[in-house]
């Protein structure tokens, strides 16, 4: 089939070098031409495992092209996707604008009968709006389906969960449409769920919330655990045994950010408001991961007092490993009140550094080795569970630093190989560490 994907982020490009890899023809349109160019010179404009390599395969192979032009990018197409993004407003509802200008764009160039998907995350009620947009600014008489397709895909393991996926999930009441969507997507050999058009959107909304709900949990699991003098992994572990819980997302840390979680929760609230519901348990879940994210802050403020003129290497800016995404990064709030409290901040991640520039404080450095950014700091905070942070050894912090204070909000070690390496300790939901003559 031939297939359009209309904004090349982070699910537009995976969904496009993906459906080309499965043999159907693929044109990706943006409109920023800088994105475009680069990836017709067979450069991904993001990091994600695999993409790149794919990216290029399907381009030599002839499967994939890319456009700023609608015109040229719709000439062809059997089946249209939108996956622009959706960013949150301020006072917290999903900013439609991308969504309704790429409706009216396609309105104005398709050519043949076509179905239009849904992949952004959208309020429930979007595709409605979508379908009355181009029904009224179509200048062929041509016939357009619009149903929903909410993506799911992990930023970090976006290549591996598009061929792995738990389901897929297709909105429409149109049976012609869901059969030709079911044939698409097939070869993925992903359960396919179909189901009608506002459930489907309701379904990642829900979907997302749950799972941040999880997250809050277990940090305000964690938090007791640390007045109660349990420990918040052995909780983890013994509460995820139980099949109806399940392990996963019962990580403790400095809560979720990135793209996803915080505007869709924030959304969510606001649809239900818009619908005289008041959605208290998800603002709770917000709020606790507000605080959350400031808490490896509040331990250092703690153990030493202030830290105007501390050296405070942070280790890890992206919301998570594996992506330069840093929208929405736990980084960035902990570099704000570390910069508005006067320390100096020292900055390492491996892939993200260049976007953190963007979105930290100015006077933020960045050094290219988490050796460099470690030597001779006062404290360390690790704030992305990175490969190669998480197996930085405890004892190079004992050579690298003054005196070795590190402050870990994603638990990379055991409180035994802390104990150890003889370094003061902080994680999240566990007993400090605190060798024997170290100043309290
Ligand atoms: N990032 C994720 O992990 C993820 C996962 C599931 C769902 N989603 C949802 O998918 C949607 C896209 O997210 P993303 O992270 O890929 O966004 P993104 O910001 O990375 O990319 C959006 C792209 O759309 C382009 N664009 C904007 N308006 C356009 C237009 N009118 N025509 C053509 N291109 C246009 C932008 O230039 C940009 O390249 C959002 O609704 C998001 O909530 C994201």
């Amino acid at each position: 089939m031939n297939i359009t994907v209309i904004g090349t982020g982070y699910v537009g490009l995976v969904t496009g070098v993906s459906l080309s890899e499965i043999g159907h023809h693929v044109t990706c349109i943006d409109i920023d031409a800088h994105k475009i160019d680069e990836m017709r010179k067979g450069i991904s404009p993001i990091f994600e495992p695999g993409l790149e390599e794919l990216m290029r395969k399907n381009t030599a192979d002839g499967r994939l092209n890319f456009e700023t032009s609608y015109e040229n990018g719709l000439a062809q197409a059997d089946i249209i996707f939108i996956a622009v993004g959706t960013p949150q407003k301020s006072d917290g509802h999903a900013n439609l604008e991308h969504i309704t200008d790429a409706a009216k764009r396609i309105a104005r160039h398709v050519k043949r009968d076509t179905i239009v998907v849904t992949k952004s995350t959208v309020p429930v009620g979007t595709n409605d709006l979508i379908d009355g947009l181009i029904t009224e600014h179509l200048a062929e008489p041509v016939s357009i389906s619009v149903a929903s397709n909410p993506e799911f895909l992990r930023e970090g393991s976006a290549i591996y969960d598009t061929f792995h996926g738990d389901r897929i999930v297709i909105g429409t009441a149109d049976q012609k449409t869901a059969k030709t969507l079911e044939e698409l997507f097939r070869p993925f050999q992903i359960p396919i769920y179909q189901t009608d058009v506002r459930s489907a959107e309701m379904i990642k909304y829900a979907s997302n919330a749950f799972l941040a709900t999880k997250i809050s949990f277990i940090n305000e699991i964690s938090n007791i655990c640390e007045k109660v003098g349990a420990d918040i992994e052995a909780v983890a572990y013994g509460m995820g045994q139980d099949k109806r819980i399940g392990s996963q997302f019962l990580k403790a840390g400095i809560g979720y950010g990135g793209s996803c979680f915080p505007k869709d929760t924030n959304a969510l609230v606001q649809i239900a408001g818009n619908v005289e519901h008041d959605f208290e348990l998800l603002k709770s879940v917000i709020k606790v991961n507000n605080n959350q994210q400031a808490m490896l802050v509040d331990k250092a403020l703690n153990r030493l007092g202030g830290v105007m003129g501390k050296t405070i290497a942070l280790l890890g800016l992206s919301f998570k490993p594996n992506t330069d995404d840093m929208r929405e990064a736990p980084s960035i709030v902990i570099a704000d009140r570390l910069a508005a409290l006067d320390a100096h901040i020292i900055a390492y991640d491996p892939i993200a550094a260049s976007h953190a520039k963007h979105v930290l404080p100015q006077a933020v450095e960045y050094k290219e080795t988490i050796e460099e950014a470690v030597k001779g700091s006062d404290a360390v905070m690790i704030l992305t569970d990175w490969a190669n942070i998480k197996q930085f050894p405890l004892a190079a912090y004992q050579n690298l630093m003054k005196t070795p204070l590190i402050f870990d909000g994603r638990n990379c070690y055991t409180l035994d190989e802390a104990a150890e390496a003889g370094v003061e300790y902080y994680s999240v939901g566990r007993k400090a560490v605190v060798p024997s003559g170290a100043i309290q």
